[in-house]
């Protein structure tokens, strides 16, 4: 029997979905993510799909689709444009799997497009017919539906919302090589950055961190009284406002679909977001919600699902 999977390439695991043909999920499997330029690396991802699907009893021959999402934008080719926040050979991964599912057709998406596709399959997205989707994690991805259909654009650009610039006074350099990025400010590792930054100019003691992307300690030091913290999420909030506001202007989405790892402090700076996004934008669209994705770190893997249903 017809079956897919739908992979999500993140910046510390990848997840892969099985999904009946009629698209029901079956089962998960989580791999982290290593150096994805090398066999050995390829093959270990390839076990994880193999385990996945033995352990549902299914046949190599039944996987029909593979939907392949990256970090980056990426045609319908595969052809990566470029990656801020990976180390990722694409053409070769994706001929690793190519040849571990010789039955199987494979889509490529960008990971924030393939969430959106997922939010609005069976997310906060549904029955929705313009809605951008905005993920908040190791980088900023964006993935905009409009008119009912997802804005992928030329060359699989179309919602890079982390790369719209929003400070170009900035003198450091974003993952992409240019200076100024939403993503520098925005993701759960600018949110970092920015906090660190104020702890130096303030002279505050900062707190350990669990990594570069902890934002969730930095929402924490916020709750605890930090300075620093409230500042940080502060310009977090107000770049990712200004960012919105334009992107109103071009696509004037119904609501905006917040996902990604940073989502999980949602309640605490969702007022300030919605505040300084409704001081910004244009008048009418200021009615334009702001809510939580429904799908966690799951959208992704059903979007691509989705994207790899959509070939057969
Ligand atoms: C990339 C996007 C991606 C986002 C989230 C950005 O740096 O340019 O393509 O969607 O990070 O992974």
């Amino acid at each position: 029997m017809a079956h897919l999977i739908g992979i999500d390439v993140g910046g510390t695991s990848i997840k892969a979905g099985l999904f009946s043909g009629d698209g029901k999920l079956l089962g998960v499997k989580s791999v982290p993510t290593g150096a994805l330029d090398n066999a050995e690396e390829f093959a270990k991802v390839n076990a994880g799909l193999h385990e996945l699907i033995e352990s549902h009893n299914v046949d190599v021959a039944d996987i029909v689709g593979v939907g392949l999402d990256v970090p980056g934008p990426v045609d319908s080719l595969g052809n990566v444009g470029m990656l801020a926040n990976i180390k990722l050979d694409a053409t070769a991964f994706s001929d690793a799997i190519k040849a571990s599912f010789p039955g199987a057709r494979l889509a490529f998406i960008n990971d924030a497009n393939a969430a959106a596709l997922g939010e609005a399959w069976v997310g906060a997205g549904r029955g929705q017919t313009d809605f951008v989707m905005i993920t908040l994690g190791t980088g900023v991805g964006g993935g905009i539906i409009s008119g009912g259909r997802l804005i992928a654009g030329h060359v699989g650009a179309g919602g890079e919302i982390g790369h719209i610039t929003v400070n170009p006074g900035e003198t450091e350099h974003c993952g992409c090589g240019r200076r100024g990025c939403l993503e520098q400010y925005s993701s759960a590792s600018g949110i970092v950055r920015l906090y660190k930054q104020e702890c130096a100019r303030l002279g505050e003691e900062p707190a350990e961190l669990k990594g570069p992307s902890d934002s969730y300690t930095v929402f924490q030091r916020l709750a605890a009284g930090s300075a620093a913290a409230e500042i940080a999420i502060n310009r977090m909030c107000e770049y990712l406002a200004i960012a919105m506001s334009q992107l109103s202007a071009v696509v004037d989405p119904a609501i905006f679909v917040i996902g990604g790892g940073v989502v999980g402090s949602f309640d605490v700076f969702k007022e300030q977001l919605g505040e300084k996004y409704r001081a910004t934008t244009l008048l009418p669209t200021r009615c334009s919600m702001i809510v939580p994705a429904e799908l966690g770190n799951e959208a992704g893997m059903y979007g691509s699902a989705y994207c790899a249903m959509q070939l057969l």
